[in-house]
């Protein structure tokens, strides 16, 4: 069985290559997301959206995450397993945060992912020092929608370049980039030590991340520019439901070959 990648796995990787990650969220998507050689395996709480049909990711709670991190952490043996802490898991007290952050690790997570800048700051170092590795997301920041009015491109520099060296500084392992002019995210990359992950932040970022259900082709009426889908699952097994309906309407399935 291949042994679990780790982050100095991660940053080694780095310095030759584009590190990949992946959403995954059930037993399904991780076994894939592991088979496929993905270096990291988000537990994103995207899964409000894709999973549980929300609008957004607010709904999601740490008891959802939690059972999904689990199963994502037993489907899978290689990938680096980090889980995404969902909206007030870490916003309202600094000991909730804590408590929290260490929950992922116990559920089988080998790092947590938070959004935000200037205030996380504190919280990702206290994570840090107590041993549990965090991984930033700055840009658009899905948790804070209801103040951006949606996904919007983050084109503040200096603000982002700002945050992003202060959440190295705080101990961050690697970095989120979402919705991010490519030019920015370029001149993150280069002024971090720790690798930038981008998703629609163009092709400098030193990996990127997609969200399962997108990138296969999941949920057809999801089209950002930044998508690129690699599998039309929607279209493929609404065909197979819709001849299975009707190999049992003619009464040709099951066939000889499938009954006892
Ligand atoms: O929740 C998620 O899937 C994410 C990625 C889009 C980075 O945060």
């Amino acid at each position: 069985m291949p042994r679990r990648l780790t982050i100095r796995d991660i940053h080694e990787a780095a310095r030759s290559r584009k590190l990949s990650m992946v959403t995954a969220y059930d037993a399904f998507s991780a076994r894939l997301v592991d088979e496929s050689g993905v270096d990291m395996a988000l537990v994103g709480d995207s899964l409000g959206t894709t999973v549980q049909g929300r609008p957004d990711t607010l709904g999601v709670t740490m008891a959802d995450m939690l059972y999904h991190t689990g199963i994502v952490a037993r489907c899978s043996s290689r990938a680096l397993v980090v889980g995404d802490m969902p909206f007030g898991s870490y916003q309202a007290s600094r000991a909730r945060a804590m408590e929290n952050a260490m929950a992922f690790l116990r559920a089988g997570a080998q790092a947590v992912k938070l959004e935000g800048g200037k205030r996380v700051l504190p919280l990702v170092k206290r994570m840090v020092e107590a041993g549990v590795p965090v991984m930033g997301h700055l840009g658009f920041t899905p948790q804070s929608t209801n103040q951006t009015g949606g996904p919007r491109v983050n084109k503040a520099r200096d603000t982002l370049l700002k945050e992003a060296l202060a959440l190295e500084k705080a101990g961050v392992f690697a970095l989120v980039l979402e919705m991010v002019p490519a030019e920015i995210t370029k001149e993150i990359s280069k002024a971090l030590t720790v690798p930038t992950i981008g998703i629609g932040a163009g092709p400098h970022a030193d990996g990127q991340v997609l969200v399962f259900y997108d990138m296969l082709g999941f949920s057809p009426e999801f089209t950002p520019r930044f998508l690129k889908r690699y599998f039309d699952f929607h279209n493929g097994a609404l065909g197979a439901l819709k001849a299975y309906k009707a190999d049992v309407e003619a009464g040709s399935y099951p066939g000889p070959e499938h009954s006892y």
